[in-house]
């Protein structure tokens, strides 16, 4: 990357709806600029020792909002630019959307068409909100989210009909 590059010094921070593919977009991206990915889900799984299902179901999905707050929080504050794949429901809280608004970090909203979020979320154990009817919930969230994940992104990139390389590819270049 040249000095130029308008993201050097910022985190990037993906954003958007279960599936669109940011775990796996963040991953090509850590390694294409050398950084950390920071997962959400992971730091809280890491952090609180139990996957995200457990925590669902022995706390509750409150507790469960509380660590990703914190872990968005400790996330953005690291000292050095990292990626960091910011789980679906990030956008929901007020607090988490004042974090993201109030960091340099450069927000993308992997963008999905809901037929294919469809496709990639079947089976997904960390996703306890998709137990039942899938579908009619991955709609319903997408409209209710919708507008959330516009307010705090910085550039969209659209994931439909592109491999995760080329959606990485296609993240690097809005940071150009
Ligand atoms: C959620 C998204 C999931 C996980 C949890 C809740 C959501 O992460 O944090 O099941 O509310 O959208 P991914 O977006 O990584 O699937």
């Amino acid at each position: 990357m040249t000095q130029t590059w308008e993201c050097a010094e910022q985190h990037i921070v993906l954003v958007g709806m279960m599936g669109a593919g940011k775990s796996s977009v963040g991953r090509v991206l850590a390694q294409r600029l050398g950084r950390e990915l920071l997962d959400s889900d992971e730091m809280i799984e890491r952090r609180s020792g139990r996957t995200v299902r457990e925590i669902w179901n022995e706390k509750g999905e409150p507790a469960f909002r509380a660590l990703e707050t914190e872990v968005l929080d400790e996330a953005l504050a690291s000292d050095e630019p990292s990626v960091i794949a910011a789980a679906g429901g990030v956008v929901l809280s007020p607090a988490n959307r004042t974090l993201l608004a109030d960091s340099d970090a450069h927000v993308v909203w992997l963008l999905a068409d809901v037929d294919l979020l469809l496709d990639r979320v079947r089976n997904g154990m960390h996703r306890p909100l998709l137990d039942d009817d899938p579908e009619t919930t991955l709609r319903a969230m997408f409209e209710s989210r919708e507008h959330l994940y516009k307010q705090v992104a910085d550039a969209i990139v659209s994931v439909d009909h592109r491999s995760i390389n080329e959606v990485a590819g296609a993240v690097l270049r809005c940071c150009a």
